[in-house]
């Protein structure tokens, strides 16, 4: 009995501990020069879900250190504020704006085509869709048509097929970055989001795969686990109003963080607020 409770007491101090310092960590990164790693691996930027929430935040920041990107996205006119929002942070920005909608078809070879001449340095897949509200498996598609359907096409296979044209590319110029957004939704039991947070496991064991699969190729991968952010994707569930609380970040703030992990981190909450709900979450 006391061998349990000694035990039982070692494992909340060490989640303690670890939580504890790797909160410190992020916050110091958020701060950190270090911060602009991902300016360091040159040539294109390949973004997708890069015109609403995350992945936008991600764009308007990384302009203000380099200068081309290759927006991917379903709406042209929100294709087109972005560059423009981009160019007012930073002139010489120059980007390439592709229309994909990745829950219908894409055809990939025809994008393999426009990406091939390009020198890409870096490739972020935040496209993503969830649940507007919290569901059980089986009335899922009944309430949101097709979203079985689109965890799986606009979540997955954007990243994987997105991969197996980028990465090799990478490979031959001995150095790029490829980050895939996961979920901490991936980290612990979320009944009535199943299917989204399944999928987001497997992005994040995409990213430890990918790690060790292409270690010395000067390719590094990363997959980030948001909680909760403030932004469209949310804004049913939370009920907000893309206003941020303590604990919820906007997505400029959550970026401002996870920018800083690059390099640092293969798998990441990104967000020091967000391990307080990890630790707190595995007792
Ligand atoms: N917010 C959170 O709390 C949270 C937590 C964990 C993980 N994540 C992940 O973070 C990523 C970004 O989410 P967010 O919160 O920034 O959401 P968001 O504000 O809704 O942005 C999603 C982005 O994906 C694009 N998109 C959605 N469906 C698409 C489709 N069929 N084809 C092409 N583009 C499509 C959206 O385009 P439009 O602008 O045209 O809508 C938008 O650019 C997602 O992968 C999400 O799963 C978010």
């Amino acid at each position: 009995m006391g061998l349990v409770f000694l035990a039982g007491l070692a494992g909340i101090l060490w989640g303690v501990y670890v939580g504890v310092t790797q909160f410190y960590l992020m916050r110091q990164m958020a701060n950190d020069p270090d911060d602009e790693k991902f300016a360091s691996y040159g040539g294109y930027a390949v973004m997708t879900g890069c015109t609403d929430g995350i992945g936008k935040a991600y764009c308007l920041r990384m302009c203000r250190k380099i200068d081309k990107f290759v927006l991917i996205g379903r709406n042209r006119e929100k294709l087109g504020k972005l560059t423009a929002e981009m160019k007012e942070i930073n002139s010489k920005v120059q980007t390439i704006e592709i229309l994909a909608d990745f829950a219908g078809h894409v055809d990939y070879p025809a994008l393999e085509k426009k990406l091939a001449s390009l020198d890409i340095g870096v490739f972020m897949n935040f496209v993503g869709v969830s649940y507007p509200l919290p569901q059980m498996i089986h009335k899922m598609d009944a309430d949101y048509p097709n979203l079985s359907w689109d965890h799986i096409n606009v979540n997955l296979v954007s990243a994987t097929q997105l991969s197996r044209v980028i990465v090799p590319k990478m490979v031959e110029r001995k150095s790029g970055l490829v980050v895939y957004v996961s979920s901490g939704s991936s980290t612990q039991p979320t009944p009535f989001q199943s299917s989204y947070a399944a999928g987001k496991k497997l992005l994040d064991q995409l990213a430890i795969n990918m790690s060790y699969e292409y270690a010395g190729t000067g390719v590094d991968f990363q997959s980030i686990k948001p909680y909760y952010v403030a932004t469209k994707l949310t804004q049913n569930k939370l009920q907000h109003n893309y206003s941020y609380t303590t604990m919820i970040p906007s997505a400029e703030e959550y970026t401002r963080q996870a920018l800083g992990t690059i390099g640092r981190f293969v798998t990441t909450h990104g967000y020091a607020k967000g391990l307080i709900d990890l630790d707190l979450s595995s007792f």
